[in-house]
Formats: C-alpha cells, sequence, structure tokens
C-alpha cells in the first residue's frame, strides 16, 4: 500500500539531532527536498547558521537552529522547550559520540557524556516528541545506532552498549507503536565517511578492513525502511557480516575475533 511522500506522512516538521555534519547533515538535506521544515540541532552555532543558510536558499523551506549541547540534560529540556510551537512529526535521533579505549581506563567525564549523549538524550527527546505524536496518531521516530549495536566491541565498549540500548528501545516501541499511527525505525549504518569518523583518535581504522559508505546513502537506505520494518542495517556487506557472526559464531568466538581485530587498531595507551 502506498503510504503517501514522507512529508504527508510525517511533515511538516522534522527534528534532526547532530545535523551540522556526517550523517545528520545529509538528513537535513534529504528531508528539505522532501519539502519538510526543519530543526537542526548541535552544539556549534556557526555551522548551524551555515548549514541554514545553504538550506533555505536551496530548497526554500524553513530551518530552524538550536546551538544545544545534547549530552548535558539543560539542554536537552531547551531544545524540547524551543519547540514547543512546532507540530514534529519526524525526529531523527541521530547525534552521537565515541569513547575510545578500554572501558576501564576511560576517563568518567567522557564515558558519562557519551552515555548521556548517545542515550539519555534520544530517550528524552523521544519520550517528549514521542507522545505528541502518539496524542495525534501520526509521527515517525528514527534511531542512527550502529553495527557496533548487533554485538560487544571491545575498546568501543560504552560505545557499543549505547547503541544496543538503542537498538533494544527502538525494536521495543516498534512493537508497542503497531497500528497508532507512530512509525519507529532504528537504523544501523557501518563506517561511513562523516567527518566525525575522519577525525577520530585513538584508533587507526586503517588496520580494520572496512568499507566505506557515504552519509547521503545511509540516509536514502535508511529512511525507505521506515514504516516496514522494526530495524534495518544499512548496506549490503554489513548485513552479510552481522548475519554470519550472530548466526554462526558463538559470543565467546565472536568476542574473541572483535578483540584481536581491534587491538590492532586502537592506541597502545588505550587498552
Ligand atoms: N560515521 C560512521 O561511520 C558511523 C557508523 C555507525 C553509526 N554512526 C552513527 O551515526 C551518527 C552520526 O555520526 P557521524 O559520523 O555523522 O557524526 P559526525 O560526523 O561526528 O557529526 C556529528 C554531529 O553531531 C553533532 N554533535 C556531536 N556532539 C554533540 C552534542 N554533544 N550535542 C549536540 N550535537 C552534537 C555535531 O555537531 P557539533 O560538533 O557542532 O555539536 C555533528 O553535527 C552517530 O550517532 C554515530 O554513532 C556513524
Amino acid at each position: 500500500m502506498d503510504r503517501g511522500s514522507l512529508k504527508e506522512r510525517y511533515g511538516p516538521w522534522a527534528l534532526i539531532t547532530g545535523a551540522s555534519a556526517g550523517i545528520g547533515l545529509a538528513f537535513a538535506r534529504h528531508l528539505s527536498a522532501e519539502g519538510f521544515d526543519i530543526v537542526i540541532v548541535a552544539r556549534r552555532e556557526r555551522a548551524l547558521a551555515e548549514c541554514k543558510t545553504a538550506l533555505e536558499q536551496e530548497f526554500g523551506n524553513r530551518v530552524r537552529t538550536i546551538a544545544a549541547d545534547l549530552s548535558t540534560e539543560v539542554d536537552v529540556d531547551r531544545v524540547i522547550h524551543e519547540t514547543e510551537d512546532l507540530e514534529i512529526g519526524l525526529l531523527i535521533n541521530n547525534a552521537g559520540a565515541y569513547t575510545v579505549g578500554a572501558v576501564l581506563g576511560s576517563k568518567a567525564e567522557e564515558a558519562e557524556a557519551t552515555a548521556r549523549l548517545n542515550v539519555i538524550a534520544p530517550l528524552r527527546l523521544t519520550l517528549s516528541f514521542g507522545a505528541a505524536m502518539k496524542t495525534r496518531k501520526r509521527g515517525g521516530i528514527v534511531f542512527v545506532a550502529s553495527n557496533s549495536g548487533y554485538q560487544a566491541v571491545p575498546y568501543l565498549g560504552v560505545y557499543s552498549a549505547s547503541k544496543a540500548f538503542m537498538l533494544m528501545l527502538g525494536e521495543s516501541m516498534y512493537a508497542e507503536t503497531t497500528g497508532t499511527g507512530v512509525d519507529v525505525l532504528v537504523m544501523s549504518p557501518g563506517p561511513t565517511r562523516t567527518p566525525g569518523m575522519n577525525s577520530l583518535s585513538g584508533i587507526d581504522f586503517k588496520k580494520i578492513p572496512m568499507a566505506f559508505m557515504s552519509p547521503e546513502s545511509v540516509v536514502i537506505s535508511g529512511l525507505c525502511k521506515l514504516g516496514k520494518t522494526p530495524s534495518t542495517v544499512i548496506g549490503f556487506k554489513n548485513w552479510l557480516m552481522i548475519f554470519i557472526c550472530q548466526r554462526l559464531l558463538s559470543r565467546r568466538t565472536l568476542l574473541a575475533f572483535t578483540r584481536w581485530t581491534m587491538y590492532k587498531a586502537v592506541d597502545p595507551d588505550r587498552r
């Protein structure tokens, strides 16, 4: 059954976290091209202002910027407060960060900030905007998780645990919201060429055999699954790898293999 365009289903407003770069920026561009008015959230005010100007000029839509550090409770609440006048019909929980290194040895401040950004912020935004969607019987919620959420990843432990949380949360919500008019999707990209990935310190991804996708192809592959499936692994190679690892290897074997791969790539002082 054709359910119409994304804008017909969820518009007019979409809110995208981490929208000033990488996958979030690709979401902002794609949804603007689809005719959405958008709220873009990130920390750097100037980068947001540049995105706003570029998007409004190219697509003629309304773009509202909110400079906010989503690893803080006060800023997450401010995002909710500053969009009270809008009907947010599509929420893209995209902003995320990595803590590279062994869990024991991580700086508590950094690990906890990662957990607040990757876990608490999307949970809080989802509870707030999702409640309004449930009342309206109309809306879409996307969680940008990761291949790393499907298995434990030594030396990216906080990150993979945070993405596993997203995966379980979103899949549970998908089942709970079936037939309510609210669609929930967890999309899990694999390696994607983004500023964040390019500048990640403490790990040398050249030492791990990985095929990179573009942010644009990640967004297109993910959004077409919204309303159709609880979760999707982006890219056939990534899907195949997860399928094989989950179905054919014991958790212990998979962990040993992942540790061996990651150990070579992570900086010695972070092991
Ligand atoms: N790239 C990959 O290979 C890959 C693979 C799997 C999953 N993912 C997931 O995809 C999502 C996007 O990743 P990406 O690689 O596109 O990221 P990225 O290039 O690092 O961009 C991150 C975006 O989030 C914003 N951001 C970062 N920290 C923030 C904070 N504390 N509060 C608010 N905004 C914040 C950044 O802007 P400011 O710096 O201005 O805040 C930027 O707009 C993440 O959830 C990531 O885990 C990425």
